[in-house]
């Protein structure tokens, strides 16, 4: 198949280089000119090990089978907007977050929104580690899209990379949101990697966002707090996406996770865990320069 992917961060190559290595074709769409050579040159290097896929500057997107958006919140609408050019195509998005959810429906083509919950780190590039295997979970996202389980994406599942169909999009959605609304403003506060949460003084800060989060979303509690401990053991490892983008000194994407519950909470529950976490890496997103220890 041949593939492009939008956005190189860290997801963006996990998902290049793990479908290069089934023997895809895989393009990465990127913005940065150092970046485009870098894996040209190299390809991405994926645990120690060369991956050759292509790169290209982003927006001249070419004819692909799949297109698949890594790209962060802050940067979806010029995506979309380029996608919206394109008809006929099969597109997935995986974000954290819920910002893009409504956007994508102008989108012709056939869209799909997927979760991805891999433990994948970063460290230049061209460079990624793989710290934890996980999955993507996708589900019908746009007017287009074939609900039939055998798309083109389920066509991708393998158990090196497992990729599955889930009928309910808002199910895959929330338990990602609770998830990213725990362990990613935690690991950015505390500068820990993804295991500090399972610490019994971190666990006890971890449930009270759990609990929360399961009021406003009207989702199990006993369930998603299985479900954070299961991806902060599989992720123990792993430097999340949050603690990245503050180490990085780019923008996290609370608003769009946390920020997101605290917007649309119908019950009003009350959510002072998360207001404080949300103030917290808003304050972290500052602090830089002359104050910070090394
Ligand atoms: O944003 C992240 O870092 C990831 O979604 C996850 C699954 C929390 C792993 O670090």
């Amino acid at each position: 198949m041949n593939i492009g992917v939008i956005g190189a961060g860290a997801v963006g190559m996990l998902i290049a280089a793990k479908f290069s290595q089934q023997g895809h074709e895989v393009t990465c769409y990127v913005k940065r000119e150092s970046q485009y050579k870098l894996i040209n040159d190299y390809g991405i290097i994926y645990n120690g090990t060369s991956v050759k896929v292509k790169a290209a500057m982003f927006p001249n997107i070419t004819s692909h089978d799949l297109i698949i958006v890594a790209t962060k919140q802050h940067n979806i609408d010029e995506v979309i907007e380029q996608l919206c050019l394109l008809s006929n195509k099969t597109i997935l998005f995986v974000q954290n977050g819920m910002g893009h959810i409504e956007k994508v429906k102008k989108i012709p083509s056939q869209v799909y929104i997927g979760t991805c919950d891999h433990g994948v780190e970063r460290k230049s590039d061209y460079t990624i580690l793989h710290h934890g295997q996980g999955e993507i979970n996708f589900s019908v996202g746009g007017v287009n899209a074939l609900e039939e389980k055998d798309n083109v994406l389920s066509r991708l599942n393998s158990e090196q990379f497992p990729i599955s169909h889930e009928p309910n999009l808002e199910r895959i959605l929330y338990r990602k949101l609770v998830v990213n609304c725990v362990v990613n403003p935690l690991t950015a506060i505390f500068h820990v990697k993804n295991g500090a949460i399972l610490v019994p003084e971190m666990k006890g800060i971890a449930y009270k966002l759990t609990e929360e989060a399961c009021m406003v979303l009207h989702m199990n509690l006993d369930e998603m707090w299985d479900e954070v401990l299961r991806v902060c053991r599989n992720t123990s490892e792993n430097i999340s996406s949050m603690l990245s983008d503050i180490m990085n000194g780019n923008p996290t994407e609370i608003d769009h996770m946390n920020g997101y519950l605290i917007d649309h909470n119908p019950d009003h529950v009350l959510l002072p865990s998360h207001e404080w976490v949300v103030k917290m890496v808003h304050a972290k997103e500052k602090l830089k320069g002359e104050y910070m220890l090394s």
